[in-house]
């Protein structure tokens, strides 16, 4: 459920009419819904509230705004982080370092050190030579380092190929089969407190069984390792969950469901479990607001051209992604047509033959689904400056991040001197 609703005729996020925004910020404008966060995050919570402790740690891929991170923040909520720029993020937002959680394939001796001197919960590692590094790097600055290693379950997770991540020929993670091998070499190298293992298979997950049988795999790999003379204490499960994104297809699981299936799948594990879920929590609480350029015919269906294109939200370019296509203020009228943004390429395609509600030119709509992996993915082709974020709150709402403008973007190149 989110907080985006037709109010009298016209699309509300919360207490505000999307066209106040429109009006004040312009468009393109990224939108966000503070209560839908913050329900998300509870429905999470509650649906591992019987399990001991857990530590949810949001993705902060899914959306590093801080004003996301500050409310979701004072949810209770950790940080799951993949860079030091991630990491500097969680931190200047007050996310509490022993909420934080560093993952990532390719972590450099600079980042690790960052995270080492601020704290955190542990690092993940995703191979041997990654944990000859860390333990090289907090060696030298004479700390322990709370590790788990990330193995690679071998399970199709039954998503989009590049949002896979636990297949064999995948780049994430230690073979599981590999793993006790890894755990008892890492055990000799100094400066490491080997604690826990992680897993996490992919994204947009509409399914339970494949995260089912990359948790039971875990589960057993936890019995090996304790019989091995390992000290786990944690687990991590990593996220993956899915979101509705298409009202015509069967939702995904829901968050209760899978809450009964880790409590019955980790029974008896008697670690501390961790979660990094981020399209659950974000996904549905974000819409990107635009405006209708003009509407030119096609040759089968009109073409709208709106003023968002595919450098502000790339997951249908790059996935074939599915987002709701609505009018802030619905005519009352239908058409089926292609949605297109004004980037040269046809590749710049948000819709193709989608039924939809009847626009015009100087009409607003919405891509709905849009909180996650989308501003946060944006870039600035064709020299479209970053498009602005807003947050809502009820009847507040605030500009979160300014539009980028097309000045600092001509300032930030630099003309070499035999040019000048
Ligand atoms: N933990 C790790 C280690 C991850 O790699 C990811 C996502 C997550 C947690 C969060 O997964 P979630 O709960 O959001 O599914 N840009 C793509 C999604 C890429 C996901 C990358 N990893 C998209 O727009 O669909």
């Amino acid at each position: 459920m989110d907080h985006f609703q037709l109010k009298n005729g016209v699309l509300h996020c919360e207490n505000v009419p999307l066209p106040a925004i429109a009006e004040a910020v312009g468009t393109p404008v990224y939108v966000y819904s503070a209560a839908t966060m913050q329900r998300h995050a509870r429905v999470f919570q509650e649906a591992l509230a019987g399990l001991d402790d857990p530590l949810i740690a949001y993705a902060v891929k899914a959306n590093p705004n801080a004003a996301v991170l500050a409310t979701l923040r004072d949810e209770g909520l950790g940080a799951d982080v993949v860079s030091g720029g991630e990491y500097r993020r969680a931190i200047a937002a007050g996310v509490p370092p022993e909420k934080i959680v560093f993952s990532g394939v390719g972590k450099t001796a600079n980042e690790m050190r960052l995270a080492l001197g601020g704290g955190l919960c542990q690092f993940n590692l995703e191979s041997f030579e990654e944990a000859e590094m860390l333990s090289a790097v907090a060696a030298a600055m004479g700390k322990t380092a709370p590790v788990a290693f990330r193995v690679n379950p071998d399970v199709e997770a039954g998503t989009h190929a590049k949002i896979s991540t636990g297949a064999a020929h995948n780049k994430f993670g230690i073979p599981i089969l590999d793993a006790l091998a890894a755990y008892a070499s890492a055990k000799s190298l100094p400066g490491l407190d080997v604690q826990g293992v992680a897993v996490h298979i992919g994204s947009q997950l509409t399914s339970l069984a494949p995260l089912e049988s990359a948790f039971r795999k875990v589960g057993e790999l936890i019995a090996e390792l304790r019989k091995g003379g390992h000290g786990i204490r944690k687990a991590d499960l990593g996220g993956g969950l899915g979101i509705p994104y298409d009202p015509g297809v069967p939702p995904p699981p829901n968050p209760k469901t899978y809450g009964k299936m880790v409590a019955k799948v980790t029974r008896g594990w008697n670690v501390r479990l961790i979660f990094e879920p981020g399209r659950l929590i974000v996904g549905n609480a974000g819409v990107l607001l635009t405006e209708v350029i003009r509407v030119k015919p096609g040759a089968t269906d009109p073409f709208v051209i709106v003023d968002a294109a595919m450098n502000d939200l790339m997951r249908p370019s790059l996935y074939d992604a599915w987002h709701a296509i609505d009018a802030v203020q619905p005519r009352g009228t239908r058409m089926t047509a292609n949605v297109v943004g004004p980037v040269c390429e046809t590749g710049d395609t948000f819709a193709t033959g989608r039924d939809m509600d009847g626009v015009q030119a100087g009409d607003l709509v919405v891509f709905r689904t849009a909180g996650a992996y989308a501003a946060t993915m944006a870039s600035t082709y064709n020299s479209r400056p970053l498009t602005p974020e807003v947050m809502v709150s009820g009847d507040k709402w605030a500009i979160v991040r300014e539009r980028q403008d097309v000045e600092s973007l001509i300032q930030a190149d630099k003309i070499p001197n035999w040019l000048a």
